[in-house]
């Protein structure tokens, strides 16, 4: 059962889609409290947990932390850190008396005290009492979770080559060096179905331009790589260059589509292309407005995108340059001292007091950006994905981003931005995942291999063999890492053969994925989702449940030659070696330590299913399900879904 409890006046934010009747009087679970700002407090037995939040930090169980729904642009996800790109304010508490979830509908900074301050407390704090609180109870946590995806609508279905492989750098400067990636893998027999324009595409990082130097006849070149049955995807940034005589820019500056400041003037920040304009990304004009610049690159036969910076980044703004100047003047005086100067210049992104300095305009009125600051990434993919269902209504479009709220997973998936090559960070992948799918989150996954930093062999390695199952399966790294393309390794047959299976598991993975999307499930979910009576199973934290089938734990730690696993029943231990061979073991409950060696593949089958399983192939396209078998217990009956993989539905 689903209760709406409103408060003062809250931001529309389209979130939920169901039509929800406000109650009268307060919620019955927990203490409210709603003044100037809003407080939600509720004491937690020492049994119960917390699931949700989506894209946050720590681990699947949220117990014990602060979490800051504040979309930031920032790489270093530390395990300190409370705020990372997305803002998703759905909880499930359960384990106790009777399970009950949260949504709290509130697009500016939302703080989740789980036992952080106090033990026993969970406290929800919102700046203002404008808000929309969802109460979900009358079931089991996996139940209230399925309710709460119905009332937000169904996710984002992205188009079948979205499930093959993809590479990806930022570095990647013209057609030639896409051509290189595209060779270096087919000679590897390495499978490969999508490569990633990072901003160099651009001119001068200028949205919805190409570099004529660098890709001289571009929908040559994407007609070109769609023959060797590679998707490019180009990167959209959320600032527009300010320059005159760009058409982007003028026509932004003339329509008043661009976010401005408090005395009506355009807000600047920089950002890559140097100073830029934020389109109010909230505002339904300049969204449709937006969402139509991007049929520049699907005229030209570009199928695919994803949506960066837009938390939306600022690297700093006008004023913060202008203080930054006053503050290295005065160093030259020597009335500041140095520290100071470098403090200042380390605070000026994710600046509270820059959001509080720009507006949107909401049918004629203007809304001060910081009161509904993690809207705006879901606002820029809502003006992309709407303009698709204009401009492509017949084809699905490849679409995720990086900043979102609950809602946008209607328009998109997202990538979990800028990790880094740690062990912890592959780890941190596993957890988000099952946190994303509950909040309507579907198509997404890390960048494999680790963004930051230099990646390792065996890191990315282990890292492909948990990409297998994330539904964007992509290798990214940063400029001035270690090069990160498989075949930049040593024994590059290693990770074309992990890499394969995700290819001779697609029958499996395409058919989960759209069944949870269709039936607002999950594709990952937490073991104690399908044990709820297993104590045990609410514990672990480094397998999960795929579908209804198949169990993964995946190697995270360097130098394993395997790991512990724990079964809640008797399972069919699966792995697909190297030589293209299958080894299978029926193991019976409990824990086992399981030998995986750096080219395996590892899942589990539960007892009595089957999976189906396709001969490998190079790309999406040319997977055979005539090849197709089933793998796992005799006879199981299974039930594939399956379409074309391009038309809408
Ligand atoms: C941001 C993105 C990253 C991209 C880089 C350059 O850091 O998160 O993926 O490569 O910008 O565009």
């Amino acid at each position: 059962m689903v209760k709406k409890y409103v408060f003062g006046t809250p931001f529309p934010t389209g979130a939920v889609t169901a039509p929800i009747p406000p109650e009268a009087g307060a919620p019955e679970i927990g203490a409210v409290s709603a003044g100037e700002g809003f407080e939600f407090r509720y004491q937690m037995a020492p049994e119960e947990v917390v699931f949700g939040l989506g894209e946050a930090n720590r681990g699947i169980n949220k117990r014990g932390y602060l979490y800051v729904s504040s979309c930031a642009d920032d790489p270093n996800h530390t395990e300190e850190k409370v705020s990372l790109y997305g803002a998703h304010n759905f909880i499930v508490v359960f384990g106790g008396a009777r399970a009950f979830a949260l949504f709290v509908d509130y697009p500016g900074v939302t703080a989740f005290d789980i036992c952080y301050t106090k033990y026993d407390e969970l406290k929800i704090t919102c700046g203002r009492a404008d808000l929309e609180l969802y109460v979900l109870t009358g079931g089991a946590a996996y139940e209230l979770v399925r309710e709460f995806r119905g009332i937000i609508g169904r996710s984002y279905i992205p188009p079948k080559f979205a499930f093959g492989y993809g590479q990806s750098r930022w570095g990647y400067k013209c057609a030639s060096d896409i051509r290189r990636v595209v060779e270096g893998h087919r000679e590897n027999r390495v499978p490969l179905d999508m490569v990633y324009l990072d901003i160099d595409y651009m001119q001068d990082y200028k949205d919805f331009t190409v570099n004529e130097e660098r890709f001289p006849d571009f929908p040559a070149f994407v007609r070109e790589m769609r023959e060797q049955h590679i998707h490019l995807v180009p990167i959209i940034d959320a600032g527009v260059k300010v320059e005159k005589g760009y058409p982007v820019y003028d026509e932004g500056v003339e329509k008043g589509y661009f976010c401005t400041r408090e005395d009506g003037s355009v807000f600047e920040g920089a950002v890559w292309p140097g100073w830029s304009h934020f389109p109010d990304m909230l505002d339904r004009e300049a969204r449709a407005w937006f969402g139509d610049q991007y049929k520049f690159l699907l005229d030209q036969g570009i199928d695919a995108f994803w949506n960066d910076m837009n938390e939306p980044a600022v690297f700093y703004s006008r004023e913060q340059e202008a203080e930054a100047r006053a503050a290295m003047l005065g160093y030259l005086d020597g009335d500041v001292e140095l520290f100071g100067v470098g403090t200042l210049l380390a605070s000026q992104a994710n600046s509270q007091k820059v959001r509080e300095s720009f507006y949107h305009n909401v049918g004629g009125e203007r809304v001060r950006h910081d009161r509904v600051h993690n809207l705006y990434g879901y606002g820029m993919t809502r003006a992309a994905g709407e303009a698709f269902e204009r401009l492509a209504p017949d084809r699905r479009i490849l679409l995720f981003s990086r900043s979102s709220y609950i809602g946008m997973h209607r328009y998109g998936g997202i990538w979990t931005g800028d990790n880094k090559s740690w062990w912890s960070h592959l780890l941190l992948n596993l957890k988000m995942m099952p946190s994303l799918n509950m909040c309507g989150f579907l198509y997404c996954g890390a960048d494999l291999g680790g963004f930051g930093a230099d990646t390792s062999r065996d890191l990315l390695l282990r890292w492909l063999a948990l990409g297998v199952f994330t539904p964007l399966m992509r290798n990214h790294s940063a400029l001035g890492t270690r090069e990160q393309e498989v075949y930049q390794f040593e024994r590059v047959e290693d990770f074309a053969a992990v890499i394969r299976v995700r290819y001779r598991l697609l029958p499996y993975i395409y058919s989960e994925f759209m069944k949870a999307a269709l039936g607002d499930d999950l594709y990952f979910k937490p073991l104690c989702f399908v044990w709820p009576e297993d104590r045990r199973a609410v514990e672990v934290e480094d397998q999960l449940v795929i579908g209804n089938e198949v169990m993964i734990a995946p190697v995270y730690t360097q130098n394993a030659s395997g790991r512990y696993v724990y079964l809640p029943e008797e399972m069919m231990f699966v792995k697909f070696r190297a030589d293209g061979s299958i080894f299978t073991e029926v193991l019976p409950a409990g824990h086992h330590y399981v030998d995986v060696a750096l080219t395996e593949v590892p899942l589990f089958i539960r007892k009595g299913r089957a999976i189906p399983v396709a001969e490998p192939c190079m790309n999406v396209e040319e997977l055979d399900p005539s090849t197709i078998r089933m793998l796992g217990w005799e006879g199981a009956p299974y039930e594939r879904y399956d379409d074309d993989g391009v038309s809408r539905i």
